[in-house]
């Protein structure tokens, strides 16, 4: 039976879908050339989304989009929920600034063009055009390390300054509101805790399309992260200033770096021969990208244990020959590295901000002797007093 059943089923669907395939129109017709631009194409005959179906990426079932221009096609991600037989919802990808053509497959067959807009020649109704003035842009952001839920504020052409699923117009009179910011995975916070207040969504004046906006990041991780937002209607996600990435030892380009904290070292003093088990406190101790490393005195400490907020180390022998040059009662600087690209000759790892610094007389130095470890970007100083 099963087998009779089942050609004559997709010859039933085949009937009913070809004929009454086509697309009308998408809207809307300009967006960002970031991507993210919701696109609502308008139709007869699309494929019903199957709401549990799996989905492997090869999949040519249900309704694909694709948008198409002289030169590229790239796909547009559609979303189920909100499809239908005569309506598909799908978000644009990065495309360059450029006129694109909708194009549709249901079930692996595509809509034939004379069925797009009635095979008019590049037609306006099922065209989608990514433009530069409708892209959001990140121009500047401040701060560009800080620890994991920091307040970050952008400038940029950020076009509206209301935020969330309303239908206020924006206080330059544009029909766009903020619906989302990230930073590195996680989102990027709007609004204060528990309340209906922004931090800061500003636009320059009545007539700008450049403001500021703050929010605060979410999430623990210490490392790289980029940032985007996203607008609603015809705009999408925010494009940024080539020049505030920065390059990280290993080559990786990032805007932002979150860097772990240390509060305090426990003992502040340790013999010289090594030995010593030190604790290190602080916060967002990740070990995510690296494991943790800890260096005193430019020598390894050795990583008995990592919590979120201490590490245990235990400081490495000194042979005396090593040591000719330290006098009694010198200073040795401890840092700390945490995470860390090891692998190159001069890793960017600590992330780190000392906020409890303890001076012994002598001064702190101005340089940091550390070799293995580190540029550090926010360079405080701890002392261990080393005695012999
Ligand atoms: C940040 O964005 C740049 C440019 O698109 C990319 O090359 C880089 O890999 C991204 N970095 C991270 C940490 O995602």
């Amino acid at each position: 039976m099963e087998s009779l059943w089942r050609p004559a089923a997709i010859l039933i669907v085949l009937w009913c879908c070809c004929c009454a395939q086509r697309v009308r129109w998408v809207t809307p017709h300009t967006g960002s050339t970031a991507g993210a631009t919701r696109l609502t194409i308008t139709g007869d005959g699309f494929a019903q989304e199957r709401q549990f179906q799996l989905n492997p990426p090869d999949d040519q079932f249900g309704n694909r989009v694709t948008l198409v221009s002289e030169t590229l096609s790239v796909p547009c991600d559609v979303e189920r929920d909100s499809t239908h037989g005569n309506q598909i919802m799908c978000y644009t990808r990065a495309m360059p600034e450029d006129q694109y053509l909708v194009r549709v497959s249901v079930d692996g067959v595509p809509i034939p063009d004379n069925k797009i807009c009635n095979g008019d020649y590049k037609p306006y109704s099922c065209s989608f055009y990514t433009r530069w003035w409708r892209t959001p842009t990140i121009y500047s952001l401040s701060p560009v390390t800080g620890l994991p839920g920091t307040l970050l504020t952008i400038r940029g052409r950020i076009y509206s300054d209301v935020y969330g699923s309303n239908t206020d117009l924006s206080s330059n009179g544009l029909n766009v509101r903020f619906l989302r910011s990230y930073m590195g995975g996680m989102p990027c916070v709007l609004l204060k805790p528990n309340s209906d207040e922004l931090y800061n969504l500003q636009l320059d004046s009545e007539t700008a399309s450049w403001g500021y906006m703050s929010c605060m990041m979410t999430g623990t991780y210490v490392g790289h992260h980029n940032m985007s937002y996203i607008l609603d209607s015809d705009y999408g996600r925010s494009s940024t200033e080539k020049n505030l990435y920065w390059v990280s030892s290993l080559s990786k380009l990032s805007m932002f770096q979150t860097f772990a904290e240390v509060t305090g070292v426990s003992p502040s003093k340790g013999s010289i021969m090594g030995g010593t088990l030190l604790t290190i406190h602080g916060r967002f101790f990740d070990q995510t990208d690296e494991p943790a490393r800890v260096l005193v005195g430019g020598l390894p400490c050795e990583v008995q244990s990592v919590a979120d907020d201490r590490i245990t180390c235990r400081t490495a022998e000194r042979r005396v020959n090593e040591d000719r040059k330290v006098y009694p009662g010198e200073n040795r600087a401890a840092s700390f590295c945490l995470s860390g690209e090891a692998a190159t000759l001069q890793p960017t790892c600590v992330i780190m901000r000392l906020t409890s610094v303890s001076m012994t007389p002598g001064g702190a130095p101005s340089v940091i002797k550390a070799p293995n470890c580190c540029r550090i970007i926010t360079p405080r100083w701890v002392s261990m007093e080393q005695n012999r």
